[in-house]
């Protein structure tokens, strides 16, 4: 077993009794006929696989689930520190608890997850927000229902952050939110230290779950009826290099497609430094993997992805997206984008706009650079307005609703398999969803959530499709 992985008995029976505790405690605080705690989840996928094993922790203590937090006797934020505007709406959705607190001062606030890594932001918690009982960083998840038994017992504010012991710990409970659409996370932590990225501040350094656990995890999955199964990671293309025994995610993902069953496999985030051929022939010769791969680029100015420290060229990512697209049928690519990064021209943009066209997306998610303390990036010169910014990034928009509109009318006529997940609340629609990601919308009963169905496009309205069960 590699020395990173901590699979000790004994704090997970530890943990478990401090679980014990909190239900005792609880059944005299609690307001309703069940303790009930409110959870919610900023930013990335990781952090909801993260939630859902505080939910797992919780739900062994004898907790339930409130919709709001004015029902809940405790309440949890997850928080996402990648940009500031996911901070600036924590801080206001935290002020906001203020009078719920007064109103109810039994009731326990915590705040966990990527904000409460950085220093800065502990410490404006903890002088600015007092009636904030709970603070933990992503490194103390693992001793959840310890700090909570002691913020319930003790009286006095719990705020732990920092120690990355670079350690994975297993055996956590999990509850997923969902019964036919599951994360699971195959990996923490990045080692890429891209210049204006805070994650591997705040999530400490790259490592590997053991293959073993995650095969038991995804069969398990897949016996459990999931459809829709995406492997978690910052890199996932560095899957395993840390190991004992080094698995590339390649070996990975084809060990887990020999699993037989009908559902899709996804993962995310690939870097497109190490996307290897290799996996994509897996992908194209898997059964289960979907035909779609997530490959951020950030930006197409090669002068902009050395100061970013992305370790690709422009002419490196085309011939990765060319040997996809040459490779795996019909496959769909999608990709993030940083607008605006200091120093950026409009003649580098530009180099941006030409690379979404030349590839063709389905779609990309837009980002515009957003200043992280700590990261080398945030003392760049940054000579361009935020209002010139502002008018590139709706350039990009308006080019990929193009490209995405395009894409999307080119698919009409055409059958699709499709995952049913939801009905749509205004319309009574159902939402689905291609194996290449892209939404389509049609008509049927909600028995048939969570189950496949072939479906034919009938019509493209920008990036989403409507369709008829074929
Ligand atoms: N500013 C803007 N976007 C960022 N991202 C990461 N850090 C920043 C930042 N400081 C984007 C990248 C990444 C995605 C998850 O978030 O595009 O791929
Ligand atoms: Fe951030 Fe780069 Fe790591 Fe992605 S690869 S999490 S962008 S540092």
């Amino acid at each position: 077993m590699p020395d990173t992985t901590i699979r000790s008995e004994q704090l997970a029976a530890q943990q478990v009794e401090y679980m014990h505790l909190i239900a005792e405690i609880m059944e005299i605080r609690k307001r309703g006929e069940k303790p009930l705690a409110f959870i919610r989840t900023y930013g990335c996928q990781q952090n909801v696989a993260d939630s859902e094993k505080i939910k797992g922790m919780l739900s062994q203590s004898g907790f339930d689930f409130a919709d709001s937090p004015e029902d809940a006797d405790f309440i949890l934020f997850n928080t996402c520190a990648v940009r500031e505007h996911a901070e600036d709406r924590v801080f206001g959705n935290v002020g906001a608890l203020k009078n719920l607190k007064r109103k109810h001062p039994q009731i326990l606030i915590a705040l966990c997850g990527c904000m409460m890594e950085e220093e800065h932001v502990a410490n404006r918690i903890y002088n600015s927000f007092p009636f904030v009982g709970l603070v933990f960083g992503t490194h103390s998840l693992h001793h959840f229902p310890e700090l909570l038994y002691r913020a319930l017992v003790d009286g006095k504010r719990v705020f732990e952050r920092g120690n990355d012991d670079k350690k994975i710990y297993e055996g956590i409970p999990v509850r997923r939110d969902g019964s036919f659409k599951g994360w699971l996370p195959i990996m923490y932590g990045c080692n890429n230290f891209c210049t204006y990225c805070i994650v591997p501040y705040v999530r400490g350094r790259e490592r590997s779950r053991e293959k073993a656990v995650i095969l038991s995890e995804a069969r398990q999955m897949i016996n459990d009826g999931f459809k829709d199964i995406t492997l978690l990671g910052q890199n996932v293309n560095s899957y395993g290099k840390t190991l004992e025994t080094p698995v590339s995610f390649a070996q990975l993902i084809r060990e887990i497609d020999e699993t037989d069953g009908d559902y899709w496999l996804r993962f995310m985030t690939s870097h497109p430094k190490d996307c290897s051929k290799e996996l994509i022939d897996t992908i194209a010769g898997s059964r289960h993997i979907s035909r779609h791969l997530h490959l951020p680029f950030q930006s197409g100015s090669d002068r902009i992805l050395k100061a970013m420290n992305r370790h690709y060229d422009r002419q490196k990512y085309l011939d990765t997206v060319n040997y996809a697209k040459e490779h795996i049928d019909n496959v769909s690519l999608t990709s993030d984008i940083i607008v605006g990064f200091p120093g950026e021209t409009y003649a580098d943009f530009k180099e941006t706009l030409s690379l979404i066209r030349e590839v063709e997306f389905t779609s990309l998610f837009t980002f515009i650079y957003s200043p992280r303390k700590g990261t080398p990036a945030a003392s760049y010169d940054d000579p361009v307005s935020a209002e010139e910014k502002g008018k590139w990034f709706q350039e990009l928009l308006d080019v990929q609703e193009e490209i995405a509109a395009k894409r999307c009318s080119a698919m009409v006529g055409q059958t699709e398999r499709v995952l049913i997940e939801s009905v749509k609340e205004k319309t009574g629609e159902l939402n689905a969803r291609t194996s290449g990601n892209i939404i389509v919308e049609l008509d049927g009963s909600a028995d048939l959530i969570g189950t496949f169905q072939n479906v034919t496009i009938t019509k493209a309205r920008n990036w989403i499709l409507k369709g008829a069960l074929a």
